[in-house]
C-alpha cells in the first residue's frame, strides 16, 4: 500500500455513505483493517454502523490505565448493545512503571516533553502493536474538530505509520453526529453530557463551557497547533 492508492481509494468512495465506505474497504477492497475507537461519540457512530452491517473489521481501544470511570462504563455498555468485542490494548507494564517512577505519576504536566513521553508510550506504542500486521486503519477524526485536521482526506496515506487511513466520519458535523447518536439510541459516554465533547485521559481532559473550542478541554495547557497526541501526527 502507499499513498498512490490511498489516493485512488479516496476517488472511488466519493459520494459513498459511512456505511458504504466501510463496506467497500473492508468487504470489497478487503483490506486489513482495523478501527481505533476512544469511545467517545463519532466512535460509537463508527462502531454502530460496522456492527449493524456485521462488517469484518475488530474495533479496538486503546487503554492508557488513565481513562475516566465513564469510559469503562460505555465499553462494557457498547459490547452489551451490539454484541461485538471490542480488543482492549494495553501499554508496556514496564515501559509505564519506568516512567512514572523516573518522571512521576503525573509528569505530564510538568513539560511539553513529558507529555509527549507519556502518549507515546501510553497511546502510540500501543497503537502500533494494535495496527501490527494490518495494512490500514479507521479513525473518529472529523474536520471541524482541529485545526489540525483541517486539510484531511477521508482516505488518505498515513505517513507515520506507513498504512491508509480511513476517516469516515471526516465531513460530519457535531449536530449532525448527536441527531444520527440520538435518532438511533447509540449508546454514549455520559460526559459528553458534563461538558465534555471531546473525551481522552482523565488528568488531561477537562469540561469547556459552551462556545469554547471543542478540543479546548484537552491538554488546556498547551498551545492549540501543539494539541496532537501523536496518534495523528503528521511525518
Ligand atoms: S487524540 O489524538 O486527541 O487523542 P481524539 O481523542 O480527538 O484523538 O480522537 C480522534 C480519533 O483517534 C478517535 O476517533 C479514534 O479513532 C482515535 N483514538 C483516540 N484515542 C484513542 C484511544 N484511546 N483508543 C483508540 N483510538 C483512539
Ligand atoms: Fe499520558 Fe495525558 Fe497522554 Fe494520557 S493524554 S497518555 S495521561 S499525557
Amino acid at each position: 500500500m502507499d499513498k498512490r492508492t490511498a489516493n485512488q481509494l479516496n476517488e472511488k468512495i466519493k459520494g459513498k455513505s459511512v456505511a458504504e465506505t466501510l463496506k467497500y474497504v473492508s468487504e470489497e477492497f478487503k483490506l486489513k483493517i482495523r478501527f481505533a475507537s476512544s469511545m467517545g461519540v463519532e466512535d460509537q457512530v463508527i462502531t454502530h454502523f460496522i456492527a449493524e452491517n456485521q462488517l469484518p473489521i475488530e474495533v479496538f481501544t486503546l487503554d492508557t490505565g488513565r481513562m475516566f470511570p465513564e469510559t469503562y462504563e460505555i465499553i462494557e455498555k457498547t459490547q452489551a448493545r451490539y454484541n461485538i468485542k471490542i480488543h482492549i490494548i494495553f501499554p508496556d507494564a514496564q515501559e509505564v512503571e519506568k516512567m512514572v517512577n523516573e518522571k512521576g505519576i503525573n509528569l505530564f504536566y510538568h513539560s511539553i516533553d513529558n507529555r509527549k513521553l507519556c502518549c507515546g508510550i501510553r497511546k502510540i506504542k500501543p497503537l502500533k502493536r494494535a495496527l501490527e500486521g494490518m495494512n490500514a486503519w479507521i479513525t473518529g477524526l472529523r474536520r471541524e474538530q482541529s485545526p489540525t485536521r483541517k486539510d484531511m482526506q477521508v482516505i488518505e496515506w498515513d505517513e507515520g505509520n506507513q498504512l491508509i487511513k480511513v476517516n469516515p466520519l471526516l465531513e460530519w458535523t457535531e449536530k449532525q453526529t448527536w441527531d444520527f447518536v440520538n435518532e438511533n439510541k447509540i449508546p454514549y459516554n455520559t460526559l459528553h453530557d458534563k461538558g465534555f465533547p471531546s473525551i481522552g485521559c482523565q488528568p488531561c481532559t477537562r469540561a469547556i463551557m459552551p462556545g469554547e473550542d471543542v478540543r479546548s478541554g484537552r491538554w488546556w495547557w498547551e498551545n492549540p497547533e501543539t494539541k496532537e497526541c501523536g496518534l495523528h501526527a503528521k511525518k
